[in-house]
């Protein structure tokens, strides 16, 4: 796609550029630089600006362009963000139709459709060319004249969803490609809009967390997200688009066929070329079917690894004079074939609804059913989220339901079969008041979860020490849910606190539970009291602060107290914070009965100092602080970290707060800037290494 040489002049200009005002004679190289640093993120996976350094130049082009609004051209990457809603998406025609794939699920199907691609093509060997087959949205790209000119969903297949302001938002779909270094003049590409698993569960996280109901599984949320009329709403959902087939292509006036243009793997390497995203490192080709069906096979076991979800795996006759050849019904291409992973639905019985009091008092309602093994895991109880699904989905008890499990992702009731009723079925009834504690239960206005607000409700206060023992709190191993359960309903203990101060002797008297494990678990209780402060804070369960947050509001710290002191204002200067976790921790920290704990935490000995920045504070550069510019021999990152541990503190800009500034290769605008300030000490790698020596 781009020379190293392209790649490398490309970074220099971008960090050029950062310092000095634009003017019309740069906008092509801006773009580019853009659109390069866009490519390596969302495609490569290879950053290689950095977010401020990206923004910086973003917002230089976009205020050139509001000035001077001639110069905008359709490509320009500010072009990307739309104004305002879609009030409706028109229909179009797609330039070919969007076919479907036959299925095969085993050996003898692959060895039948080979079979039929020899006779329909008369060849004895043939090339197979195999390649995931993703759980995601289709859509369709048309690109005219070297532009993006049209995205569209799928639809009938005939006529879709014109919806090229959203395809627009995803990042690894370009709004330019060369096509005219194929010889083309259009092309109409198809692919898959897809989410990564993690992002998946990220944003149902968000939305559970936010009392929503989360989606159902990641093609949902791909398909549905496509489909928001708030172009914006969309890119935040961070999708992604990997392309797999060129339906259509017109040839330039003049111009014959590129010869990458021959072959489906060809196709997918000059697209790659060209910018898009492809499934090339997981593309093979085989000329026997006993191969592909190893392939396939084989890869069915690494489904779990990728990072997408997929579905099986798609098999494609490679030459495309032979697709031709052999043609296609109108439902599939005869050329091509879906492998199919096996299932993971399978029916069962809804035997009964319990109800589940979480850490912050959320009521989940969790189904249980007659054990089912779906893929390959034995299922017999799941969430069911809140009353909001229970509703939508009308289930009764008794009823046949349909479970799937996707992935890593919780499984879940995907329908039932109010067919199959027999009219024994009964109503779910939901409770107004909580199962363990029998407080009222409440739902704030737009949320869809119901919560007991009784604090000393008895299965809060059991999640609450299962959540500060848990793995990645303070990480006491042995002392897992069952073990608290149990400790707790003995009165062994009654909160956090109690955690230290066990009673050892009688403990012994429990089944099962031996001298052994006895000292081990004391063993992780004494070591939790020293465990890295962010652990500490994750373990409180404060509502929103997980461990990114925990560990942000941390480093800010030098003892948990501190955050006694933070304003709401101040907590929103932290990455990632924002208003409604700031007001959580503000209201945690302002709490008599959270202080107390944390007081008698440390009266158990537990650790509220922030040992991993006092460590640093006995260092060389204490008081100091630095920032990192240019090419160094070493990675950034690591500088930066020899720098902290010595004492020193890391900065994000030039200002007169810094001390020094330690410069690399190619150091641009930091250093002109350090250097107008005067009051900067400039230091090279080697005197910074000689600093803390
Ligand atoms: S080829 C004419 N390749 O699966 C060619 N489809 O269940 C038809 N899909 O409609 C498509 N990954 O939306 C192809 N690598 C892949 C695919 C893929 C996912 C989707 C596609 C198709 C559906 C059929």
């Amino acid at each position: 796609m781009y020379s190293i040489e392209q790649e490398k002049q490309f970074l220099q200009l971008a960090k050029q550029l950062q310092a000095t005002e634009i003017n019309e004679n740069d906008l092509t190289i801006v773009r580019d630089i853009i659109e390069y640093a866009d490519w390596k993120y969302y495609v490569q996976d290879n950053p290689v600006l950095a977010d401020l350094e990206y923004d910086i130049l973003f917002k230089k082009l976009k205020a050139f362009e509001e000035q001077n609004p001639i110069f905008i051209t359709t490509t320009s990457p500010t072009q990307r963000v739309a104004k305002g809603l879609n009030t409706n998406f028109s229909t179009v025609a797609h330039l070919v139709p969007m076919l479907s794939l036959e299925n095969s699920y085993n050996a003898e199907d692959l060895i039948d459709w080979d079979r039929k691609c020899k006779e329909l093509s008369g060849e004895t060997i043939i090339e197979y060319c195999v390649e995931p087959k993703f759980d995601g949205a289709s859509i369709s790209l048309v690109y005219e004249n070297d532009e993006l000119s049209r995205g569209a969903t799928r639809g009938n297949g005939t006529e879709g969803d014109d919806i090229t302001i959203n395809t627009k938002q995803i990042r690894s779909i370009p709004i330019k490609a060369a096509i005219s270094k194929y010889n083309l003049k259009q092309i109409e590409i198809r692919g898959e809009v897809v989410i990564t698993k993690k992002r998946f569960e990220e944003y149902n996280n968000k939305l559970i967390a936010d009392g929503q109901q989360p989606m159902a599984n990641a093609r949902n949320a791909a398909s549905g997200s496509l489909r928001i009329k708030d172009p914006k709403e969309v890119a935040k959902r961070n999708l992604d688009a990997f392309l797999y087939n060129v339906s259509y292509t017109s040839l330039q006036e003049n111009k014959t066929t590129h010869a990458h243009m021959q072959t489906h793997r060809g196709m997918l390497e000059s697209l790659s070329l060209l910018g898009f995203k492809t499934s090339l490192d997981n593309t093979k080709t085989f000329s026997t079917i006993e191969e592909v069906t190893n392939y396939v096979q084989e890869f069915e076991q690494k489904r779990d690894q990728l990072p997408y979800e997929i579905d099986g795996m798609v098999i494609k006759v490679n030459r495309l004079d032979l697709q031709e050849k052999i043609g296609q019904t109108s439902h599939h291409p005869r050329w091509a074939i879906a492998f199919k992973f096996k299932a993971r639905q399978a029916t069962s019985k809804l035997l009964n609804v319990e109800y589940q009091v979480g850490r912050t008092g959320s009521v989940t309602p969790v189904a249980k059913i007659e054990p089912v093994s779906v893929g390959g895991v034995t299922i017999s109880s799941l969430s069911m989220f809140n009353e909001d699904v229970i509703n939508e989905k009308q289930l009764m008890i008794g009823d046949t339901v349909l479970i799937e499990r996707a992935g890593d992702v919780i499984p879940y009731i995907v329908k039932s079969f109010p067919e199959l009723r027999e009219g024994t079925e009964q109503k779910i009834i939901f409770p107004t008041a909580c199962p363990v504690c029998s407080e009222k239960l409440y739902k704030p206005e737009g949320e869809a979860v119901w919560r007991c607000t009784n604090i000393n409700c008895e299965a809060q206060v059991i999640e609450k020490i299962a959540h500060y023992a848990s793995k990645d709190a303070l990480d006491i191993r042995g002392l897992g849910d069952a073990l608290v359960r149990r400790f707790f309903e003995q009165g062994f203990l009654k909160n956090i606190v109690g955690i230290y101060h066990l009673p050892y002797e009688q403990l012994k008297s429990l089944d099962g539970f031996g001298e052994k494990s006895m000292l081990n678990l004391k063993e992780a209780i004494e070591k939790s009291k020293t465990q890295p402060l962010h652990r500490l804070i994750f373990g409180l369960g404060i509502r929103y602060v997980g461990e990114t947050t925990a560990k942000a509001l941390a480093r800010t710290v030098s003892h948990l107290t501190d955050l006694y002191l933070k304003t709401k204002e101040d907590l929103l200067t932290i990455e990632d914070v924002g208003e409604k976790v700031a007001t959580s921790i503000v209201e945690f920290f302002s709490h008599h009965d959270n202080r107390a704990i944390l007081e008698a935490l440390e009266n158990e000995g537990v650790c509220l100092a922030n040992t991993q920045k006092n460590e640093a504070m006995s260092g060389s550069l204490i008081g100091k602080t630095f920032l990192f510019t240019g090419t160094l021999s070493m990675k950034r990152s690591e500088a930066e970290a020899i720098a902290e541990k010595n004492g020193g503190t890391i900065i994000g800009s030039v200002s007169t707060k810094l001390n020094y500034l330690v410069v690399g290769e190619d150091a641009g605008s930091k250093l002109e800037k350090a250097k107008k300030l005067g009051s900067v000490t400039i230091l090279s790698e080697e005197e910074f290494l000689k600093l803390v020596e």
